[in-house]
């Protein structure tokens, strides 16, 4: 059972139904699950058939994508399950919006994942606009996260999330908690369009801290859950003190959220590097003939 003080949304980070079904049995709740390209390579039977030397064709694997999701949807029938385009530094929005249109047909729960780049952020402006909920990954910046709360205005109540990605800011010496903080004290001066989802959590830590500070959801890999299930789904004290090490600090910017989205400095590294990490997995899952058709 959910503990009733517990307000924040707990997903599951993974590409397999059957983790979705343990940690529900363990939690006694799942809230969701979010999905994503590399999550799907890692999917037993995806394995199985890759380390036999079957890759794939494009449409093969949207198949497969298409049955994880369908079966993890009904494990979490009154939440959402993210589903993440395929998109890499060339592919345009409209690409974007086209899959995007297909992979929201495949659930009545699905939530579409758009990069935070140009085209993510022009994909999703028109996405909410036809009544889409989405998730927009690989946020690294409080400008970012600013960007899709300009980009989606108009947009309804839980229509729209925003994903921090905690841990590959940590992995480059930076305190990745910072920007959910940062971007949760930002959101406050908005009008509540845009829900925060902590995500890229590696530790527990993260999970507790993301708890204390707010975070409308946060979406957690098999081993956190199941590490918090067994522990009784701890939830921080008054006194909880992230320990964020020597992490280097990310400060707060004061810059608003009244301008257009693309006066916003929407570029980051790590969301360029995030999009070839996920298009070479998914890439990696498909026979050469059908890599030449998407490349
Ligand atoms: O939710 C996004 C997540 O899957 C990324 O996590 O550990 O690959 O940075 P990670």
């Amino acid at each position: 059972m959910k503990p009733q003080e517990l307000k924040t949304g707990i997903f599951l980070d993974g590409g397999n139904a059957a983790e979705s079904l343990e940690i529900r049995d363990l939690l006694g709740f799942l809230d969701g699950q979010t999905t994503n390209p590399t999550l799907i390579s890692k999917n037993p039977e995806a394995r199985r058939r890759l380390e036999q030397g079957m890759k794939f064709t494009e449409r093969e694997i949207l198949d497969f994508y298409r049955q994880v999701v369908v079966t993890i949807s009904g494990l979490v029938p009154e939440g959402s399950v993210s589903v993440e385009v395929f998109a890499d530094g060339s592919t345009p929005a409209e690409a974007m919006l086209t899959q995007g249109r297909e992979m929201y047909s495949w659930i009545r729960n699905a939530r579409i994942k758009f990069p935070c780049s140009l085209e993510g952020l022009k994909a999703a402006e028109q996405a909410v606009k036809e009544g889409m909920r989405i998730n927009m990954t690989l946020c690294f910046s409080q400008q970012q996260a600013a960007a899709v709360y300009a980009a989606t205005r108009g947009a309804t109540k839980g229509q729209v999330f925003v994903s921090p990605f905690v841990g590959r800011l940590d992995d480059q010496g930076e305190n990745g908690m910072d920007v959910v903080a940062n971007i949760i004290a930002l959101y406050k001066l908005g009008d509540g369009h845009v829900q925060v989802l902590t995500a890229s959590v590696r530790t527990l830590d993260h999970l507790l801290y993301a708890l204390k500070l707010g975070s409308d959801v946060i979406t957690a890999p098999f081993e956190i859950l199941k590490a918090w299930g067994e522990q009784g789904m701890p939830l921080p004290r008054p006194e909880y003190q992230y320990p964020s090490g020597s992490l280097k600090p990310i400060p707060y910017a004061e810059i608003g959220l009244d301008r257009r989205w693309l006066a916003y400095d929407i570029r980051h590294s790590l969301t360029d590097k995030g999009m070839e990490k996920f298009s070479a997995d998914w890439k990696g899952m498909i026979g050469q003939e059908d890599v030449r058709k998407i490349a």
